[in-house]
């Protein structure tokens, strides 16, 4: 079965647009769970631009399934995942100026640093995966740098005219049996959606998903939990 992580910082952001305490994105993860979630994924961003700090500490307490925490490797944000012992932390490159993830980690870039992020998160118990582009040398260091999982950043496919799909898509297929040989957990993510999911879902080796903006669409029409019901149907076709 392929795991459905659901990222509710879609929520947290309608309820930053007036500045109030609705839509509360501890209900979300609720009704996620619910509707068959299998993970709770939210990014604590340093501009605090949708998921807080009580937010984190609330969910840590209520979430019953996988509570995933992504981040970036700044100090203040390490300290809050560790001291928030998440099951599992999804590190992610950040840009103040992007309007959501733009792209995998570049993992040749600071490597020492996030080598010693993963040991402290894998000391206090924390499972750790790198959101990466499908490329064989970003899956090899996330290897060599001591992750237990990689996330296959799914944006370009989803992203892509029909014709592009198929290459996009194989790109992803090769990363993956590559995560396989490596022994790393293969997760995928960005920009999936009830229409492209099904072909991401079914890679060999596919162990998760994590899927937000598609889902929290949705759920406006249909509500949380049905949404959610409805993704992990076509995940696990
Ligand atoms: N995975 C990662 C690492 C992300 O940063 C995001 C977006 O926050 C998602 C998955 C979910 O992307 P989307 O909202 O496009 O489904």
């Amino acid at each position: 079965m392929v795991e459905l992580g659901v990222n509710i910082d879609h929520v947290a952001t309608l309820r930053q647009a007036r500045r109030t305490y609705e839509p509360d994105p501890v209900w979300a993860a609720a009704e996620a769970e619910l509707g068959g979630a299998d993970g709770i994924t939210v990014h604590l961003r340093e501009d605090r631009r949708h998921i807080n700090d009580r937010d984190v500490e609330v969910l840590r307490e209520s979430v019953q399934c996988k509570l995933n925490l992504e981040m970036s490797i700044v100090p203040e944000i390490v300290e809050i995942v560790i001291g928030t012992k998440p099951d599992q932390a999804t590190v992610v490159p950040e840009r103040r100026e992007e309007i959501t993830t733009e792209g995998g980690l570049d993992l040749s870039h600071d490597r020492d640093r996030i080598a010693a992020v993963v040991g402290r998160l894998k000391s206090v118990g924390v499972f750790t995966s790198a959101f990466i582009d499908p490329e064989e040398k970003q899956v090899n260091l996330a290897g060599e740098l001591g992750f237990d999982a990689i996330e296959l950043h799914t944006g370009e496919y989803a992203n892509a005219c029909e014709r592009e799909a198929g290459k996009q898509l194989g790109r992803l297929v090769r990363a993956g049996a590559l995560a396989a040989q490596r022994g790393l957990r293969l997760h995928a993510g960005h920009g999936l959606n009830y229409r492209n999911v099904g072909p991401v879902a079914a890679i060999a080796g596919m162990r998760e998903l994590n899927i937000g903006h598609a889902i929290v669409s949705r759920a406006v029409f249909i509500g949380l939990r049905e949404a959610v019901r409805e993704m992990k149907q076509l995940m696990n076709k």
